[in-house]
């Protein structure tokens, strides 16, 4: 069987509705190659080998385990990450954190020192580091595995001299001043605001999808520990997910009655992050 007439058949066994990018991308790291080459060399021949790898991959697949973990790679942001069972696989509404804290470098020429919690594979993390060449970014998570992703994902871009990952429980660790802060908690709730999907229950990490009852249990602590620290940074960002937005404007304004909280929407214009902006401390 050659490369086209096997995609074919997965197409058909998948369905109308089937993961077509998925089959695709299996084939291609079965075949140690990109999904281009694919395209261009349809008529080449599958060895029986290889037949076999993909037939397995792609079951699993079909059972619902998520191609990035099969192939542990997961494009974010225009790079290459590493993933495992570990860490949560990026999400491409996640590029829009990247993208706000690469508009706010522009205006901003000092050298920028970068947190971000909850730091996962590190992709946000790396992301940052990758695109602005002057700035310094730290990455926390509570999870020492995910660390170790991050830190395997830093090395594979080759920024770990301007990169560190340590643990902490949020900000209880974080002793310096930060001029960004960026975090992508758990928000997904055990109660209300329960929105998972089957193949992300069965697959990533718990402690990287729930965030407690409601989902914004996280958020809770972090802004009560941020409102605690002696210095503010000057941009913070998060996401959150579908309907939260209400109660995070409340609970905002617990922690800091003084300030401003704005919100901006994803590319599904779906409110999903949250920006405050201090002015910069002397
Ligand atoms: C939604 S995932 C985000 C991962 C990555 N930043 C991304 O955007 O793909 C949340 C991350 O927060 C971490 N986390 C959960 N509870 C935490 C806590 N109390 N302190 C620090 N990190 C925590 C999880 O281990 C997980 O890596």
């Amino acid at each position: 069987m050659n490369i086209q007439e096997l995609l074919q058949k997965a197409r058909i066994n998948t369905g109308p509705e089937g993961d077509h990018l998925g089959s695709e991308l299996l084939l291609a790291f079965v075949l140690d190659k990109n999904r281009e080459y694919l395209l261009a060399h349809g008529d080449e021949d599958v060895s029986a080998p290889m037949l076999d790898n993909f037939e397995k991959l792609f079951s699993r697949m079909i059972a619902g385990e998520p191609v990035a973990y099969l192939i542990n790679k997961k494009e974010f942001y225009g790079l290459d990450f590493f993933v495992d069972r570990r860490v949560l696989i990026p999400r491409p509404e996640t590029e829009h954190l990247v993208e706000k804290i690469l508009e706010f470098s522009t205006q901003t020429p000092s050298a920028l020192k970068i947190l971000d919690v909850g730091t996962g594979s590190g992709c946000i993390a790396v992301s940052l580091a990758r695109n602005i060449a002057s700035a310094q970014v730290a990455g926390v998570d509570i999870s020492d595995e995910a660390l170790e992703v991050a830190r395997l994902n830093a090395d594979r871009h080759g920024l770990t001299s301007r990169m560190r990952f340590f643990s902490s429980n949020l900000l209880t660790a974080v002793d310096e001043p930060f001029d960004i802060v960026v975090a992508n908690l758990p928000y997904i709730g055990e109660k209300r605001f329960s929105f998972v999907s089957k193949s992300a229950y069965d697959y990533e990490p718990h402690v990287a999808l729930f965030g407690g009852d409601d989902g914004l249990g996280l958020y809770v602590k972090f802004f009560e520990q941020l409102s605690q620290k002696s210095w503010r940074p000057r941009l913070l960002l998060g996401e959150f997910g579908f309907l939260q937005r209400d109660e995070l404007v409340a609970l905002f304004q617990k922690f800091f009655p003084d300030d401003k909280i704005r919100f901006e929407q994803d590319y599904a214009h779906i409110d999903r992050m949250f920006v405050v902006e201090w002015p910069p401390t002397v």
